[in-house]
């Protein structure tokens, strides 16, 4: 048999083929022939050879997830008893836990002779992503797969989403389906923006009052049980919660539980009131810090925590006179360096509790002192610039700046999110290439909620997940139309209301309600 390779059977040939309709498209396919194979939607099982598998909670609930969806279907109208019964896993390092840059390749093997297809993987969150792959071959209308073998792993290590559970309260059944969408497009990082000026929702057990005092009310907290929750269910999925605690500025909130805690300047704080930044001057608010991330830092496995540092206003510490003269005794002569010396402190502190750090650009642009292993997470414009002064600079970088999708308009802007290549970085070697990790599609809450996040969020974010995880070969738009098209019918199928990607267009299984 001849062994064709995929992209010289599509490259061109938009229309004319049935192209692999796979989200993020996969580095490596070969068809074995243009022999399409039916499911034997009845008999059909995901197993292993390696029977302790089976008692792994990842592999366990991701297998009865894929099952569930598959039982879902009707036997194929072509092929009433089809010819594929079984799915067998094979994974060589199954005690490997979840972590940023954990080995997530895997082969997944249609042979066109046999009955059970092949998923081998190096890591259980290889698994995860193998059966999403196998689940997308799926042709809904005719009940066939292609016969094909696929060996994939992703470009970047870091696959990140934001969402922001300070402006809008997500109930956890709603970043439940959030993580469920993120593992359909094989994100693998769930950046959760909890805490910000608006709201408090963390429940801290070292400091109950700033829940009691900084959320909406008691009914929109997140209490320790529904973190874990959150944890658990993505690590089912493949995805490590980073938790940000965006300081010093990003903080109003925290100022109602806490004494002492931001800086008074009447008129001159945060949206024109009373209160501004976390106090530097004041040594109890490290010791605040201190032990609310000692807390959060063991209580999120994921080894990282997003520090923030994002836009400090100086007007209000301007305006503070007792701060003012502190700064002088101290010798510290302009804010600038003001809030160096609070970041300094603070990243002393996580440095002392062994956890990596993620933190927004501010922190690198403004000279600051941060350890070797410190991610910046570039979001504003001039992306190119920036990104690559932080890589001569030796450290690792995360984009965002394209990408946030909370920005809306008419029209197919996954578009303008798919055309951004995140290694443009004007003269920078590959030796500094290397150190852009990855990036983030973000979702901020001012206008969104658990009413439209879904809808919002995908498939645009399914353009970005493809950026970052396919080859940097893979960019041609109409061969991608129609596969995302493809992508969100196959969300809907599953329950996520993703919207549309065309001006006309159906999908073989509509949403038809929420499942939850
Ligand atoms: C991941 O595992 C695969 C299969 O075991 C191996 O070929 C590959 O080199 C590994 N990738 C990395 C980045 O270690
Ligand atoms: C699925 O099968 C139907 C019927 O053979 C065909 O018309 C359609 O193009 C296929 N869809 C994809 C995405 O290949
Ligand atoms: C951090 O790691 C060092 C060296 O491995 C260890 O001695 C120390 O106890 C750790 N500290 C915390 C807070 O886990």
């Amino acid at each position: 048999m001849l062994f064709v390779l995929f992209s010289i059977l599509t490259v061109g040939a938009y229309g004319s083929f049935n192209i692999l309709p796979v989200v993020p498209f996969p580095q490596e396919a070969e068809m074995f022939s243009t022999n399409r194979r039916s499911l034997n939607v009845e008999e059909f099982r995901i197993t292993t050879d390696q029977g302790h598998l089976l008692e792994d909670k990842v592999i366990s609930s991701t297998i009865n997830r894929y099952q569930h969806y598959f039982s879902r279907f009707k036997p194929g109208p072509l092929s009433p008893d089809g010819d594929i019964t079984q799915v067998s896993l094979s994974v060589v390092y199954p005690e490997a836990s979840l972590f940023i840059g954990v080995n997530e390749s895997y082969t997944l093997n249609i042979d066109p002779h046999s009955p059970i297809v092949k998923l081998s993987a190096n890591t259980r969150f290889g698994v995860i992503r193998g059966l999403e792959t196998f689940y997308q071959l799926y042709n809904i209308t005719d009940g066939t797969f292609p016969s094909v073998k696929i060996r994939d792993y992703p470009r970047f290590a870091y696959r990140g989403f934001l969402i922001d559970t300070s402006r809008h309260f997500l109930p956890v059944e709603s970043i439940e389906m959030v993580i469920t969408g993120l593992a359909m497009a094989k994100f693998n990082v769930l950046h959760w923006h909890i805490v910000d000026d608006p709201s408090f929702p963390y429940y801290s057990p070292s400091f109950p009052s700033l829940s009691e005092k900084g959320a909406y009310d008691s009914n929109h907290v997140y209490r320790i049980f529904d973190v874990l929750r959150v944890i658990s269910f993505a690590e089912n999925h493949g995805i490590v919660v980073v938790p940000e605690f965006d300081t010093p500025g990003h903080t109003l909130s925290w100022g109602k539980g806490l004494e002492n805690f931001l800086t008074y300047c009447p008129g001159q704080g945060t949206f024109g009131g009373d209160y501004g930044p976390i106090n530097p001057s004041v040594d109890s608010n490290y010791e605040v810090l201190h032990k609310l991330l000692a807390e959060v830092t063991s209580l999120f496995p994921g080894g990282f925590v997003h520090l923030g540092g994002d836009e400090v206003p100086f007007k209000c510490w301007q305006s503070n006179q007792d701060l003012v003269a502190w700064m002088k005794q101290q010798g510290i002569q302009t804010f600038n360096d003001l809030e160096s010396y609070y970041e300094e402190k603070l990243l002393d502190i996580v440095h002392q509790l062994n956890t990596s750090y993620v933190v927004w650009e501010e922190i690198f642009n403004n000279g600051l002192h941060i350890q070797p292993d410190t991610i910046i997470h570039v979001w504003k414009g001039k992306w190119e610039d920036t990104m690559g002064k932080v890589i001569k600079a030796g450290y690792k970088t995360i984009l965002s700046s394209p990408w946030y999708l909370n920005y809306i308009s008419f029209s197919m802007d996954w578009k303008k999110y798919y055309q951004v290549e995140p290694y443009k970085i004007p003269g920078a070697t590959p030796e500094e290439l290397s150190l852009v990790i990855g990036g983030e599609a973000c979702m901020w809450g001012e206008f969104v909620d658990a009413t439209n996040i879904l809808s919002r969020t995908f498939p645009r974010a399914s353009a970005v997940a493809e950026r970052l995880w396919s080859s940097e070969k893979q960019t041609n738009i109409g061969d991608m139309e129609f596969r995302l098209n493809k992508h969100r019918c196959g969300m809907c199928a599953r329950d996520i209301p993703a919207e549309t990607i065309l001006l006309r267009s159906y999908c073989p299984v509509e949403f038809d309600g929420y499942d939850w």
